[in-house]
């Protein structure tokens, strides 16, 4: 396992990381968390990303408790979480970064996890009603008071990003040191375009999420919905339209042809050309069982056959239609 520095961050991430979004608490219980946290470690991993809305807490206590039982010396991994949506349907509560709501939602999240501190703390989404500096002054008290070490953001645009690092700057306060966006060969315009000013010059790091494209660069669903994949989850259906779109299939046919030459899995190579990107920090994967874990991790081993001409490859399959590409 390589380690990256989260940016011009001090601290490193390994390069292929592990999430809980949709498994834990849904389709893993705290031992199948447990089994695929340890498989993650054991191959390297040191960061496990959260988030407050995960199983609406659920996916926390499950996390929580699954490091509880395997007793791991708390430097040696990092856990983050995340705040925006909220757990109560209620005005301030929902849908914000406000003071209030941020202050509260640490607290839960760390009796939740039955930690003293997490790692990363993201602002899950933009929020367009509390204006940037009373987030950024939260988030900057929070760290101050040793409840998070660093904060970062997820799904922001560029300029909401600048603005951030902007009144930090102004005011001497934490800044934020990442992004959480999405990143795979389907959806990578905002990656690979709007967030260049961000990574070169503010030093922003990466943590991508859906790097599978939630199991679509797998190659599982080449052939309708499997009865126990993510699509066929209930409330998942609005997955469905993508993981049956034909053209996305064709393309993830083509790539399949490629990972036959190079010897390894669709979602192997998916996860490498990932690795590529040299702005991705880590990427973030997903499992919902123990052996989609040790496939995933032998990733990195893929990464050094991913010559110029492959990568081409890679891009002429996945090309984006010219209507896409316009900003
Ligand atoms: N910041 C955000 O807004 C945001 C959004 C989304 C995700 N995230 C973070 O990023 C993490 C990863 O995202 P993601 O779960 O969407 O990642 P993903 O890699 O796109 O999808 C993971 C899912 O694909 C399937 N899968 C994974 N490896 C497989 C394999 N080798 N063979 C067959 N199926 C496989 C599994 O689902 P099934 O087995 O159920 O089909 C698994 O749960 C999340 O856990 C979360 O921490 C953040």
């Amino acid at each position: 396992m390589e380690y990256r520095h989260l940016g011009k961050a001090g601290i490193r991430v390994s390069e292929l990381s592990f999430g809980s979004w949709v498994t834990f608490h849904t389709q893993a219980d705290v031992n199948a968390a447990k089994e695929m946290m340890a498989a993650a470690y054991d191959a390297g991993v040191n960061f496990f990303d959260n988030a407050e809305v995960y199983a609406s807490g659920k996916s926390e206590e499950v996390m929580g408790l699954a490091l509880k039982q395997l007793g791991w010396r708390r430097g040696s991994y990092l856990v983050s979480t995340k705040f925006y949506w909220g757990l109560h349907d209620n005005v301030n509560e929902k849908n914000t970064l406000n003071r209030k709501r941020l202050i509260e939602g640490i607290n839960g999240s760390l009796e939740r996890l039955q930690l003293d501190y997490v790692d990363i703390i993201y602002c899950h989404r933009p929020d367009k009603t509390t204006p940037i500096e009373e987030t950024v002054w939260a988030m900057h008290n929070i760290i101050e008071w040793g409840k998070a070490i660093y904060w970062g953001t997820s799904e922001w645009a560029a300029a909401e990003i600048v603005a951030a690092n902007e009144i930090a700057e102004r005011h001497h306060l934490h800044k934020p040191i990442t992004e959480q966006p999405v990143y795979n060969l389907f959806e990578r315009r905002r990656f690979t375009r709007e967030y260049q000013r961000v990574y070169k010059e503010y030093g922003y790091g990466t943590t991508i999420f859906s790097p599978l494209a939630s199991g679509l660069l797998t190659g599982k669903y080449n052939q309708g919905i499997p009865e126990d994949s993510r699509a066929a989850l209930e409330g998942y259906d609005w997955l469905q339209d993508d993981v049956t779109d034909k053209e996305k299939l064709a393309k993830v046919q083509a790539l399949e042809a490629v990972a036959n030459e190079l010897s390894c899995t669709i979602s192997q190579l998916a996860l490498a050309w990932c690795l590529k990107n040299p702005y991705v920090s880590t990427v973030i994967t997903g499992a919902s069982r123990v052996e989609q874990v040790h496939e995933n991790m032998k990733a990195s081993e893929v990464t050094p056959r991913l010559t110029p001409e492959i990568m081409e490859r890679i891009d002429k399959i996945f090309e984006p239609k010219k209507d896409e590409e316009e900003d």
